[in-house]
């Protein structure tokens, strides 16, 4: 499979600042050494729990803030280190779709303008050529022309994200970033959003990292699926395999939180307690102060996401144990 991204070893470390004295008094490790390929025409769901480092990792990739370090390579460049002239092209063909649709549309701009941006900020100015793009993908939405006229505030939830889709996918993006794409919207709404983003992947031959708290929406839309806990990608793999074989720990407790999705024979494990604080994240395994299998090694030494096979890989020393 070709990749459209290699991402190398990306650490994003929020500086925590000292109030009064403006000093940085320590670090949110928001991101820490992530490793990860996406591949062109996949879906890559991401998946876990509330500030483990999903956006963190969406909003470096597309390169909306600077990383600590690490790589990006979309294509075979390092866009990381590109200047903001020469990531006008990355800019076109990589893009965001976020949670809220109520704040991502300005609302003193009529749609026809607020598709017709895109075109301006990059310097887009033949106007049959923008008319005719505005028009075929107001029709790839599912929406009439007679939308154009009117404002945001005039349409309900489901429809903003669907306009909000219309501008990211305007200049023929290849790869976008959902970052809990429908979890703002009604549920009965939900399914026909998610639809539209498959339906767009299958047409316009999009890469889509998906970002979701939802684990029925992640099997449903993604090819292949990576576990975020704490700033670390620690499992990784194709969908059916992730759902019937994963072999994380945590994995095990997201999947056991959420009885219809889990055809899990192993034991069941609860995840109890708090995630702990990205400012002082545990020694050794990150998630060992909440595993019920933990050993001596996982406080003492932390485990590399290692591969157990082709396609899956997992962060955890069981492996070591198993083959022993
Ligand atoms: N701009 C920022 N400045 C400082 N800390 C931040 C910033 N953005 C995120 N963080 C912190 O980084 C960690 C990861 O946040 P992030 O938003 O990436 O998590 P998430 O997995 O997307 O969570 P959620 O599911 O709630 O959206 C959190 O501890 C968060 O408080
Ligand atoms: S390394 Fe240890 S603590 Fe971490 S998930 Fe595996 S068994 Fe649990
Ligand atoms: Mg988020």
């Amino acid at each position: 499979m070709e990749k459209l991204f290699e991402i190398k070893k990306l650490n994003m470390h929020y500086p925590i600042i000292d109030g009064l004295l403006g000093n940085i008094k320590g670090y949110t490790y928001a991101l820490n050494d992530v490793d990860l390929d996406i591949y062109k025409n996949e879906i890559l769901g991401l998946v876990g729990e509330s500030g483990s480092g999903k956006s963190t990792l969406g909003n470096c990739i597309l390169k909306l803030i600077n990383p600590t370090s690490g790589e990006v390579v979309f294509n075979g460049e390092n866009i990381i280190s590109k200047t903001k002239k020469e990531l006008k092209s990355f800019r076109a063909q990589a893009q965001l779709i976020f949670q809220n649709p109520y704040m991502s549309l300005n609302p003193r701009m009529k749609i026809y303008d607020i598709l017709k941006e895109p075109f301006i900020i990059n310097g887009i100015k033949d106007k049959q050529q923008i008319n005719e793009k505005i028009k075929k993908i107001i029709s790839l939405i599912g929406m009439q022309e007679e939308v154009l006229n009117r404002y945001p505030h005039e349409f309900s939830g489901g429809q903003r994200q669907r306009i909000a889709i219309a501008r990211a996918i305007i200049l023929n993006p290849k790869f976008i970033v959902a970052d809990e794409p429908v979890s703002a919207l009604d549920v009965s709404i939900q399914a026909q959003i998610v639809n539209l983003l498959l339906d767009l992947k299958k047409h316009l031959n999009l890469t889509m990292l998906f970002i979701s708290h939802d684990l029925s929406i992640i099997k449903y839309i993604s090819d292949r699926i990576a576990v975020m806990y704490l700033g670390e990608i620690v499992e990784i793999a194709e969908k059916e395999e992730l759902f019937d074989n994963h072999k994380h720990p945590y994995t095990q407790a997201l999947l056991n939180a959420v009885p219809v999705i889990s055809k899990d024979k192993t034991p069941k494990i609860l995840l109890s307690g708090d995630l702990p604080s990205p400012n002082n994240p545990p020694k050794g395994c990150k998630f060992h102060t909440r595993c019920p299998y933990v050993m001596e090694i996982c406080k003492q030494q932390h485990p590399d996401l290692t591969n157990i096979s082709e396609t899956h890989k997992i962060r955890c020393f069981l492996i070591n144990k198993n083959k022993s």
